[in-house]
């Protein structure tokens, strides 16, 4: 077959350099392919635009991609529900959605053509997606279950979505509760994963290959574990732990409003109240309270033991974010975007230390005591290390560079007058390789594209109303590229791809287009090669692609490139 190949791409050779050349030679763009880009999710369905936002590649409806849903919270109306809580991509093949409230269907597209391919079902309300390279699978975290399959997680294989396998994890009997909680999933863990649910103090171990609730570890102290973030470097993860507070009377630690949910009896186990028993009060909704003194705990998932915990500078609670490489965790506390913690991780089993505090100039009245981050970006390419916040109480973002040991800060306005942001659920995305991020202002419908070299705003969409931003590529046509324009090491095996995810394409048996092709695009690499390096080394690659300084620093590179630009677990 691999002869067969060879033989005949001696004759798609010359074809294939004219394209090239003439097409837009970075992106192996052709007419049904729509290249790396950013993929806009939220009320208006799908839309997907080019990195810099100038151009509209493709439109899908709500009606095609979001799904009805009723009688959540008891209400019987239809409506048409496009909450998009996740989006993620394999990097390959397909762009996965978690798309509606109430409604147990994930969306798949396709990654070359924006197309829907289907909307398979799965346990109810998917909220949290993490994809496994090494298994070539997509793990889907649910908030409740079907009558069909009563589990809070699920799986789809990557290769055939439409198979769908057995999954029994649940981790409260009683599954008329919600279970709200994320994952941490990854190749460096193999073949187990973790989980939190918010009502319950435990970090759950899974079984990739069992699908099943292995082990639980107790968080100490805590009434629930909530966001989590994990660091291949050392292999730890960093558990948000939720606490009870008291409320409704004077003096208590949320203070004399209880807010929207009310009071019941509670425990307290924290702060200044801990000791009190059967006191009102209430519990996972203290964040940034009194209560709220375990923060994060760091778990090391080799000895299976918690290792340390985490707290903000004030000595409360944040919630835990990680770099895509995994050497920060990024701390978001509840005051007002005054400061951010960032964490370094350290050696396997040892706790992991303070990078920084930075302090930042964001407008905190009337947020004091609000989180006002949902979201960063972390650019990290060749030379490049920005961390991108933009607060949902001001029009403005901050770039640090966690490099120095007093790391700069520099700053961005990118509207003017009324704050634009929907409440706190600012979104900030990078367009990976390139210097544009994306910010959003759904409140006024609108998306920023902020050139981060110049600091200026390049583009201002209006009427798009994003809940889900996310950049995708697809990181196999990008590693036959770089193999054409020699520029990750021609000929090299050490390809992006393989780093970022763990896959042997070679070795896979199901030999596709995109498998035949590639076999073909690295027989022609290697034929006219040396025609190629002449031709194309001339030709720096578009505004919209990786650095030009990535020729120099190729290796660097092909180690961070990664699927965004945030490791959300
Ligand atoms: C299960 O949870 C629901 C809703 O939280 C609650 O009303 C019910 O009493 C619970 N059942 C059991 C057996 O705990
Ligand atoms: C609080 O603690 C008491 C024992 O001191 C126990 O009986 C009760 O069930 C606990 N309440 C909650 C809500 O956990
Ligand atoms: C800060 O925010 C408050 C509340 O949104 C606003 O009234 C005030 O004008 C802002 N101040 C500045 C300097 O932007
Ligand atoms: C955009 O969507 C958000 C969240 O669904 C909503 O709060 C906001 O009002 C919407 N904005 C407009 C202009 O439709």
């Amino acid at each position: 077959m691999k002869l067969l190949l060879s033989a005949f791409s001696f004759f798609l050779a010359p074809a294939l350099a004219v394209t090239a050349n003439t097409k837009d030679q970075y992106h192996l763009r052709d007419d049904d392919h729509i290249g790396p880009a950013m993929w806009v999710f939220g009320d208006e369905g799908l839309k997907i635009y080019s990195p810099d936002g100038k151009s509209l590649r493709k439109s899908t409806s709500a009606e095609r991609v979001c799904h009805e849903t009723s009688g959540y919270r008891g209400s019987t109306e239809v409506t048409l529900s496009c909450s998009f809580y996740d989006v993620v991509s394999d990097g390959k093949k397909f762009v996965w959605a978690a798309v509606s409230r109430g409604s147990s269907k994930i969306d798949v597209f396709s990654i070359d053509t924006g197309d829907i391919v289907g909307s398979f079902e799965t346990c109810n309300t998917p909220r949290d997606l993490e994809y496994h390279p090494l298994r070539d699978e997509m793990w889907v975290r649910c908030l409740g279950v079907t009558e069909n399959e009563v589990s809070y997680m699920d799986v789809f294989s990557v290769q055939s979505p439409t198979v769908d396998s057995t999954t029994r994890i649940l981790m409260s009997d009683n599954t008329t509760d919600n279970s709200y909680g994320y994952m941490a999933i990854d190749n460096t863990m193999g073949d187990v994963g973790y989980t939190t649910m918010w009502g319950s103090p435990f970090l759950y171990k899974i079984g990739l290959s069992e699908k099943v609730v292995l082990e639980k570890f107790d968080i100490e102290l805590a009434h629930g574990g909530y966001e989590l973030a994990y660091s291949p470097v050392n292999q730890h993860i960093f558990v948000r732990a939720l606490t009870c507070c008291t409320c409704g009377f004077e003096g208590a630690d949320l203070g004399v409003d209880c807010g929207r949910y009310g009071t019941e009896l509670v425990n307290i186990t924290t702060g200044p109240s801990a000791g009190q028993n059967n006191v009102d009060g209430q519990c996972g909704r203290c964040d940034g309270s009194v209560a709220d003194t375990l923060g994060v705990y760091e778990f090391d998932t080799n000895a299976e033991t918690f290792v340390g915990k985490h707290l903000m500078e004030d000595g409360l609670g944040g919630d835990p974010f990680a770099s895509p490489d995994g050497k920060y965790i990024v701390m978001f506390g509840r005051n007002g975007g005054r400061s951010v913690r960032v964490l370094e991780a350290g050696n396997p089993g040892k706790v992991s230390t303070v990078a920084f505090d930075i302090k930042l100039d964001f407008n905190t009245t009337s947020v004091e005591d609000d989180a006002v981050f949902n979201d960063f970006a972390f650019i990290q390419d060749g030379e490049r290390e920005m961390i991108v916040l933009a607060s949902g109480n001001e029009n403005k973002l901050v770039l640090i560079d966690p490099k120095s040991s007093n790391p700069s800060t520099s700053y961005i306005s990118f509207r003017d007058g009324d704050i634009s942001s929907d409440g706190t659920r600012r979104q900030v995305e990078w367009a990976v390789g390139t210097n544009y991020v994306w910010v959003d202002g759904a409140d006024a419908s609108e998306v920023y594209i902020i050139d981060v070299g110049t600091k200026q705003v390049v583009e201002t969409l209006t009427n798009v109303n994003s809940t889900k931003m996310v950049f995708v590529q697809n990181y196999e046509r990008t590693r036959l590229q770089n193999m054409i324009t020699g520029e990750s090491g021609f000929g090299s095996d050490s390809s992006s791809t393989e780093r970022a995810f763990g896959a042997n394409y070679e070795d896979d048996n199901d030999i596709d287009a995109v498998g035949i092709i590639s076999l073909i695009l690295a027989t022609v690499a290697l034929a006219v090669g040396v025609v190629n390096l002449v031709v194309m080394k001339n030709r720096k690659p578009q505004s919209h692609g990786q650095p030009t300084s990535s020729i120099n620093t190729s290796s660097k590179m092909d180690e961070e490139v990664s699927l965004g630009s945030k490791n959300v677990a």
